[in-house]
């Protein structure tokens, strides 16, 4: 009789990903990887996670790294409380685990921006512990191992999925032949996920090592993409922003966002709610004492975030040069912007076009 984690494992061997984390599962490799792959593709976190290791190689490192430092090594990839809580977690690690994580899920799930999943595979894949990870990946294809017809975005779903994959987990054991089979389980569900078992109408069972442990496979063969159940998201908030890009000489203004709320902490360029028409541009730029000897609308963006849309309309100003505290903003020269102030994502576009990349395609 077939073993479902033999099936998997053998088919894991085989076809694994070679991703940069894998090479060294060391537990601050899996930890950083983990929290960069929480919101990012893995291709995407690929370059982040090399120069992060390559700046930050050890927890010790990062606990003593400046937040400026953490930030800019994130920039780009969002979610930047993620971060934070990393470098948070690191100072308590240091402290409190003589700079050792923690061995266990129950542990590492106390320390700062480390929540059920995290804990799961850092313990799974650092420590070799029998807990499933369970991701979006899991998830589905748990939905359709099981098949569970419910909404999958709920506990309960993910409740049932992780006393599914628990039963069907090999032991914790060190004698296999492979050292680890329970983090090998969890990554090579991930990579199933990625390759075979995909999302939509794509699933190649054809290709799948474990088809016949599936039930809708089983039981309603060409019908498994009906699942997972997946309600219709609600639609996300628009927000409209004018965004200005304020230049004089060779400097562009910027300025530090309040410490709460969302991107806290960050630069950003300076900007305003609402869609302004020209005049009104320029009443708030003189509001802000600056006074524009040329204005003109630059390409529209858009951003969106979990749970609502910036939608920004662009100017370019060009002013006289200011002095020091003439205006609330922060004048500074692109290579200052592209060194030292983390500037998120959300204003990418406008970034992107001061630093003369994408000129052309967006003015
Ligand atoms: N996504 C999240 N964690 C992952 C991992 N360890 N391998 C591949 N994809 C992942």
């Amino acid at each position: 009789m077939k073993i479902f984690y033999e099936e998997l494992l053998n088919w894991y061997y085989q076809n694994r990903r070679e991703l940069p984390w894998r090479e060294d599962p060391a537990p601050y490799h899996v930890w950083l990887s983990e929290i960069m792959l929480q919101q990012t593709r893995v291709e995407a976190a690929k370059g982040y996670y090399i120069r992060f290791l390559n700046s930050l190689p050890d927890i010790a490192s990062l606990a003593d790294s400046s937040e400026e430092t953490c930030l800019k090594l994130w920039e780009g990839l969002g979610y930047y409380s993620r971060v934070r809580n990393l470098k948070r977690a690191a100072e308590e690690v240091m402290k409190s685990f003589g700079g050792n994580l923690p061995r266990t899920s129950a542990e590492l799930r106390q320390l700062p921006g480390i929540g059920p999943y995290t804990s799961a595979a850092i313990a799974s894949i650092a420590f070799g512990e029998k807990i499933p990870a369970v991701d979006g990946n899991l998830l589905r294809i748990f939905s359709r191992l099981a098949m569970y017809e419910e909404n999958i975005r709920t506990p309960a779903a993910l409740k049932k999925a992780v006393e599914y994959y628990t039963d069907l987990m090999p032991e914790e054991s060190k004698n296999t032949q492979e050292e680890n089979p329970c983090g090998s389980f969890n990554q090579a569900l991930m990579d199933l996920g990625n390759a075979v078992c995909l999302p939509g109408t794509a699933p190649d069972c054809g290709n799948c090592p474990i088809s016949e442990f599936c039930r809708i496979h089983m039981e309603r063969p060409g019908s498994e993409s009906d699942l997972p159940v997946i309600p219709a998201g609600k639609d996300k908030k628009e927000e409209h922003l004018t965004v200005f890009l304020i230049r004089s000489e060779d400097k562009t203004a910027v300025r530090k966002r309040p410490s709460r709320g969302l991107l806290a902490g960050l630069y950003e360029f300076p900007n305003t709610e609402g869609k302004l028409e020209p005049e009104e541009a320029v009443k708030w730029l003189r509001e802000h004492s600056v006074e524009p000897l040329r204005i003109r609308r630059i390409s529209d963006a858009e951003h969106i975030f979990t749970h609502k849309k910036w939608i920004m309309r662009g100017y370019e100003v060009i002013t006289d040069p200011f002095c020091e505290g003439d205006i609330p903003f922060i004048m500074a020269a692109k290579e200052e912007i592209d060194d030292r102030y983390c500037i998120p994502s959300a204003f990418g576009a406008y970034l992107k076009w001061l630093l003369q990349e994408k000129r052309d395609a967006l003015s």
